[in-house]
């Protein structure tokens, strides 16, 4: 089982236990470095209850507690489905607590919406520079938070059809579509595959400063490219690959379009339930701990994921200057990895996709 430093000293605590920063991907920035991190915490009592805590946490993880469970997510999806207002969930001592579906009335001057939130093991661990007792709170790996989605105009379904038919030639011509399918079908895989299941490709019908996100689009063409590369190469075993896609973002022109197009999207936490072994994920840059979820929930066929970084990780925040603001960014990315996504990926062959048009970012075929 894979390991997560305890700290060791007070010192340790402050410096060693830094998490995630999805604010900072945006705009120039000046890195003032570590030396300029708030000061240790000086209160021996706080410094004791947040290495109690953290020992805690690591000795969970370290024991193989998962913090994704199947059975949680399917819980808490059947919940959801049957319609109840509010949802139990444990959190990672088995404690149980209940969460309003509705927007409370405190949060309804920014949210309109509910979300599932997933903390990945980082932000469970690391402590915030500035607001280090925050990690007090019992944070569980799985709860509810309260957002809103962005509100750009919708294009209709016409106009998707035709942005998705310009993007999808584009894409066929590219130097990555032809390295994807150079990958599947040369990589040699252990299990048929049956599913393409996809995660935060993005919403198709929102129209941004007057136009639709290429990325999306030409993510989503990808997986017809997939899925017709492991059938000419009957990894398919005989069998039409099942296509979905979870994205949180999508809206009923979406959802109509990717069904006229073989795609079934799914609400969360669906996707990760319909992951088996026969599966292969899908996933670019998503707001969420995807690779972490899916370690804990079932390990599939094959993954094309963001490249999962084996080195060591930077653990330190940094704080930054934007438009001469100073904030706090973590090293950790919202989908980071993790000890036991790194040892999940080491019983994979991989190889790194080639994106010259920038149509993913750093991608990585995995294939069990
Ligand atoms: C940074 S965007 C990436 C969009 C696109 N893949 C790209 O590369 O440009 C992150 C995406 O993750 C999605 N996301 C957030 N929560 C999610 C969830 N629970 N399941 C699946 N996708 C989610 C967001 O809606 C958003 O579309």
């Amino acid at each position: 089982m894979a390991s997560i430093e305890y700290p060791s000293s007070s010192a340790s605590v402050s410096r060693q236990h830094q998490a995630d920063g999805e604010a900072s991907r945006q705009g120039p920035m000046v890195d003032l470095g570590v030396e300029d991190m708030e000061s240790p915490i000086e209160d021996m009592e706080t410094v004791a209850k947040l290495k109690k805590r953290l020992e805690h946490v690591v000795r969970l993880y370290n024991s193989g507690k998962l913090l994704f469970p199947r059975a949680l997510l399917e819980g808490l999806h059947q919940q959801i489905e049957a319609g109840k207002e509010e949802v139990c969930i444990t959190d990672l001592d088995d404690v149980p607590s209940t969460h309003s579906l509705k927007v409370p009335a405190i949060c309804s001057d920014f949210a309109t919406t509910y979300c599932i939130g997933y903390t990945s093991i980082q932000l469970l661990t690391y402590i915030h520079p500035s607001f280090p007792t925050m990690i007090l709170s019992d944070q569980a790996p799985v709860s509810i938070l309260y957002t809103h989605y962005p509100s750009h105009p919708d294009g209709t379904l016409e106009e998707v059809c035709a942005a998705f038919d310009k993007a999808r030639m584009e894409w066929l011509e590219s130097g990555t579509c032809q390295e994807l399918q150079s990958h599947l079908t040369t990589m040699r895989f252990s299990c048929h595959i049956h599913k393409i299941v996809a995660f935060g490709l993005g919403t198709l019908a929102k129209v941004q400063n007057d136009h639709f996100s290429t990325r999306s689009y030409v993510q989503h063409a990808a997986i017809a490219t997939m899925a017709t590369a492991l059938k000419e190469r009957g990894i398919n075993d005989g069998k039409e690959i099942q296509c979905y896609a979870q994205d949180p973002w999508y809206d009923e022109t979406d959802v109509e379009f990717l069904k006229s197009i073989g795609i079934t999207v799914v609400n969360d936490p669906k996707g990760f339930l319909e992951i088996d072994e026969f599966t292969l994920v899908f996933s670019v840059c998503p707001n969420i701990p995807v690779k972490q979820i899916v370690a804990d929930v079932q390990w599939p066929g094959a993954m094309i994921w963001n490249t999962v970084s084996e080195g060591e990780e930077t653990k330190q925040w940094r704080k930054r200057l934007r438009s001469g603001e100073e904030f706090w960014m973590g090293p950790l990315i919202t989908d980071p990895d993790s000890k036991r996504v790194c040892d999940m990926v080491s019983h994979y062959t991989k190889a790194p996709l080639l994106d010259l048009e920038d149509f993913f970012g750093d991608l990585t075929v995995y294939v069990k």
